[in-house]
């Protein structure tokens, strides 16, 4: 993609979240297996890092596996759990030179250690980069996150409430996303950051994930581009009609 094409600046999201969905009817479609599309699946995700470092967003976060996926057939969770590991074991080194920081969000220690290990080992060596941070949310679900940090401050006998609240959620520190793609054609949140989400811009594309590309992530920012956020303020009133 050339410079040519970048966003115009000021215009971008600090940090972008992103329901990767279709894989499997982009696979289903071409009378492929499911896990053809969860494979395909990995290089948009590889498109989506590029483009995130070309716009100069610093912060993406994907969700990869939810709390629910569980629920899908052995051989697909299997294939799944296979693909987080080749794809750790292949893209790391690049991401790392890339500048990219990779961070998983989640209950981790539901995944084999084999998988464990290179996910710490991920976010070891990629600890000091800057330029984007990537937040992977793997068997992760935003009611259990709500929770386990309503569980940490009833642990400790500390006060509940939202600043201490959003001090425990697995994404401490990172500011909210202003901007949610959901690709797939699904107008729905499927149990991703509820806390987070709060007052996000939300753009749902018909795009299936694996066919999502830069030309779609410069329309998603695009669109990002030209909303109002009010927070639930009411608009500033025209220059010409402002009272001293
Ligand atoms: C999203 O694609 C990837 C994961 C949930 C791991 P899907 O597998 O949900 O694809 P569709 O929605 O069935 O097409
Ligand atoms: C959400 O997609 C989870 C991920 C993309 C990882 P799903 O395909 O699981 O969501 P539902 O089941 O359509 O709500
Ligand atoms: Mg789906």
């Amino acid at each position: 993609m050339s410079k040519a094409k970048k966003s115009a600046p000021g215009r971008v999201p600090s940090h972008i979240a992103v329901v990767m969905d279709g894989n499997g009817r982009w696979a289903t479609r071409r009378f492929l297996p499911r896990t053809a599309g969860h494979k395909v699946g990995v290089d948009a995700l590889k498109r989506l890092v590029r483009g995130c470092l070309l716009e100069a967003v610093p912060h993406l976060t994907v969700f990869a596996f939810s709390s629910e996926n569980w629920n899908r057939p052995a051989e697909e969770v299997s294939a799944l759990m296979d693909l987080f590991v080749q794809a750790l074991r292949r893209e790391t080194r690049e991401l790392a030179a890339q500048g990219v920081r990779l961070r998983f969000v989640g209950r981790l220690d539901a995944f084999e250690p084999t998988l464990q290990d290179l996910m710490r080992e991920g976010e070891a060596v990629t600890a000091e980069n800057l330029r984007l941070q990537l937040n992977v949310a793997i068997n992760y679900g935003g009611r259990w996150d709500i929770v386990q940090a309503a569980q940490a401050l009833a642990l400790r006998g500390e006060p509940i409430d939202e600043t201490s609240l959003s001090a425990h959620l697995c994404m401490a520190g990172v500011p909210e996303p202003d901007l949610l793609i959901r690709t797939g054609g699904e107008r729905r949140i499927s149990n991703f950051l509820l806390w987070q989400l709060a007052y996000t811009e939300l753009y749902f594309s018909d795009v299936l994930w694996p066919d999502f590309d830069e030309a779609a992530l410069r329309a998603a920012i695009a669109d990002y581009a030209a909303r109002e956020r009010r927070f639930g303020r009411v608009p500033p009133p025209p220059p010409g009609l402002r009272v001293a």
